[in-house]
């Protein structure tokens, strides 16, 4: 599975692409709002341009989603092509994310706008991230208007099982892939019963049809939902710099370097010197 980090944070995008396994990066308008207020917070003023061209070239060859933010099929047109022709010459890996249904009420006049987009995008050659899925015939529907990316949010699915059944929970909560029962029935949003069962669905349908579509798990928010994107058989998961930390994470591997440290003798340590 492909890791892309979901941040518009350079620093997190430096630190993982350190790593030497990274392989791509996601971006959304509510990402680059939350860094430029941080950054704004730390009396830093922001030069958007440049701070995208850094980000492009931190990520080092591999693939960077840049959103655009109208709604209408004419504006998103617009704007994708604008984004790719302005950033795509800094290091040839400009992806434009369009929502795959720009409409804010369900039922409005704009609800083919998206697909357009993405059609005349892909038509022209721009590689596009379709994203808001939140059902796998969405997902179909951005594969046959050729998006090179889907990206369905598993942990906003779990969000919406969880709270149109009253049910608490944290954002970084762990939601299994079975999904959770109450009063002896499985919660599920329309047959979908978990964020990892709408990816593993999105996987299913694509795959049924030999598109070359690929999935992307994004809006993860804990190292198993990573794990179970993997087992979903996701091409992609994006994950935030912190899930990243916590694919590396167990107590008992803290526990056992405690103990090799302890019991480095002077005969052993004498090989490094
Ligand atoms: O990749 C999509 C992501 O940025 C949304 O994540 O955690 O806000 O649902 P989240």
């Amino acid at each position: 599975m492909k890791i892309f980090i979901d941040t518009a944070k350079l620093e997190e995008i430096e630190e993982a692409y350190s790593l030497g396994i990274l392989d791509g990066v996601t971006t959304n308008p509510s990402l680059i709002k939350k860094i430029v207020d941080e950054l704004k917070e730390k009396g830093e003023k922001v030069d958007m341009e440049s701070y995208i061209t850094d980000i492009l070239k931190a990520a080092k060859g591999t693939p960077v989603s840049l959103e655009v933010i109208g709604t209408s099929y004419e504006d998103m047109v617009k704007e994708g092509k604008k984004l790719f022709e302005r950033f795509n010459p800094v290091a040839d890996n400009v992806v434009i994310k369009i929502p795959v249904n720009p409409s804010t009420e369900d039922g409005s006049e704009n609800v083919f706008d998206g697909i357009k987009a993405v059609k005349e995008l892909s038509d022209a050659g721009i590689p596009v991230n379709c994203t808001l899925i939140f059902t796998p015939e969405q997902a179909l529907m951005a594969a046959k208007a050729g998006a090179k990316f889907v990206s369905p949010f598993a942990g906003r699915v779990d969000d919406f099982i969880r709270a149109n059944n009253k049910i608490e929970f944290e954002k970084t909560d762990y939601f299994p892939v079975e999904g959770i029962e109450k009063d002896g029935k499985v919660l599920d949003d329309n047959g979908v019963v978990s964020g990892i069962d709408l990816v593993s669905q999105c996987v299913e349908v694509l795959g049924n049809y030999g598109f070359e579509t690929e999935v992307i798990a994004a809006s993860i928010r804990n190292p198993r939902q990573a794990r179970e994107a993997a087992l979903a058989g996701a091409g992609i998961a994006t994950l935030p710099f912190d899930v990243i930390k916590g694919l590396l994470a167990h107590s008992k591997t803290a526990e056992g370097m405690k103990k090799f440290v302890g019991d480095v003798i002077e005969e052993y340590n004498v090989l490094f010197k």
